[in-house]
């Protein structure tokens, strides 16, 4: 596959998504999308600048301090961008902007304005309707305005169930370039396998990973990358990445990139000295397994809570051969005995953000989709992570060599009319291949 090193999706696309968004929008009303602002690292400098996920999905606009207003009157339907206005003096210390003049052509929208004349503007605007979308709770500021603004006439409503649904299920062309989000991340792996060495500190493993994620246009990741060794493995969010390799342990390294917006996330666990231990390779067996499994079964018209209890079955039936665990599995499954072990779920919906929007849960008998279960019936053009993982505590109560192995072992699929389609497999899984990886290195 050819790796471009930036792409991006036509314009024509945030064009259709708006168009889509507007048929459900009540006759007589106002949607309101917040971009992101800059965030404060220390001071007077800033982390580097991530577009809000809803904002871009509909504008494909990568400035901060910038409002989508959809206004649907009398049948009419007007998309306003509200943005910085070009200053030469702002732009010479702090970067470019598009400005007002050239935002409607260059975004396919009808109107732009100076984002200070936001507030005036939206008052005039909810004059006469009744509908106000607004996605409340992402940011105070935000929040506060529209409390300002927003009269007793008018209704406030959200806009993320419709814009989630939307958000769910990838064109082509998202597909396109989360196959390559999925390419580079798995690039980054690799390049950990090769310069995985004993002694070196896990932040230098993440930096290779980084690097390779950069060449390939990837500027960042698309969360923070996780490279634990041994029993740092069994902190699931671990991040400080500032311990040195020891020779005998396993790493765990969870890290994706982010390419051009959307996410990849991918694990793998691997020796650091290139060989399995037995007790590592019997763990890492089981939960090899669990996800191959996993991956056949996360089908059109399957769910993740039903393939989850297939991935619950194999490590409980595994842990008992292991003396992990003991008794009967029926037993151990009800009493969930095995969630000592085993205590995230097995994947999550990707897309703009790592942890996707979108339901997990088939709408119930009054229409809504908010009870509590994972039984979301799986359907063409989904992408969702599958990662199964064990992780015996080293004060766990179990047989001396397995304390302190933690595995998970995680892949990026695409759901489609053929069975799923795996976006990273390119960085090896099978013990043979990744201890071939790292002999050949
Ligand atoms: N990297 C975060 C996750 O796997 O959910
Ligand atoms: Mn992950
Ligand atoms: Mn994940």
């Amino acid at each position: 596959m050819d790796l471009a090193y930036m792409a991006e999706l036509p314009t024509q696309e945030f064009v259709e998504r708006r168009a889509k968004l507007f048929e459900y929008l009540d006759e007589n009303s106002v949607a309101v999308i917040f971009s992101a602002t800059e965030q404060t690292r220390s001071k007077d400098t800033t982390y580097p600048f991530r577009q809000n996920s809803y904002f871009w999905y509909l504008t494909g606009f990568n400035e901060p301090d910038a409002a989508l207003v959809l206004i649907r009157k009398k049948g009419k339907n007007q998309t306003a961008l509200f943005l910085r206005p070009n200053d030469p003096e702002m732009e010479i210390w702090n970067g470019r902007r598009l400005g007002i003049e050239q935002a409607p052509n260059k975004l396919q929208i009808d109107c732009a304005f100076p984002i200070e004349t936001l507030k005036e503007q939206l008052i005039s605007l909810l004059a006469d309707i009744g509908t106000l979308y607004h996605l409340q709770g992402e940011r105070m500021q935000n929040d506060l305005l529209i409390g300002e603004i927003l009269s007793q006439s008018v209704k406030l409503t959200d806009l993320r169930p419709h814009l989630d649904e939307m958000r769910l299920f990838k064109s082509t062309n998202e597909i396109r370039l989360m196959q390559q989000a999925g390419q580079i991340s798995a690039l980054g792996h690799i390049r950990a396998m090769r310069e995985m060495r004993p002694n070196r500190f896990e932040y230098e493993i993440e930096s290779e990973i980084l690097h390779e994620f950069n060449r390939f246009g990837a500027r960042f990741p698309s969360y923070n990358s996780i490279v634990a060794g041994g029993e740092n493995a069994c902190i699931l969010h671990y991040t400080e990445n500032d311990r040195p390799l020891q020779d005998g342990d396993l790493v765990l390294i969870d890290a994706g990139c982010e390419f051009s917006m959307y996410a990849g996330d991918i694990t793998r666990t691997f020796p650091v000295n290139g060989k399995f231990s037995q007790p590592q390779r019997e763990i890492y067996e089981i939960v090899l397994a669990a996800q191959k499994r996993a991956l056949e079964l996360l089908v059109v018209g399957n769910n993740i809570q039903q393939v989850n209890d297939e991935v619950v079955r194999i490590k409980v039936e595994g842990l008992i051969r292991l003396g992990i665990l003991q008794g009967n599995v029926d037993d151990l499954i009800a009493h969930q005995a095995y969630r000592e072990f085993y205590m995230h779920g097995l994947g999550h919906w990707l897309g703009l953000d790592v942890h996707d929007v979108g339901s997990y849960c088939n709408k119930t008998q009054n229409g809504d989709r908010n009870s509590k279960k994972r039984d979301r019936t799986l359907e063409v053009g989904m992408v969702l992570t599958v990662e199964p993982g064990l992780y015996i505590s080293p004060n766990s109560n179990v047989p001396e060599q397995y304390k302190g192995i933690g595995v998970r072992i995680e892949d990026n699929i695409v759901i489609t009319e053929y069975g799923n389609k795996n976006l990273t497999c390119a960085v090896p899984k099978e013990i043979d291949d990744i201890e071939r990886l790292m002999v050949e290195r």
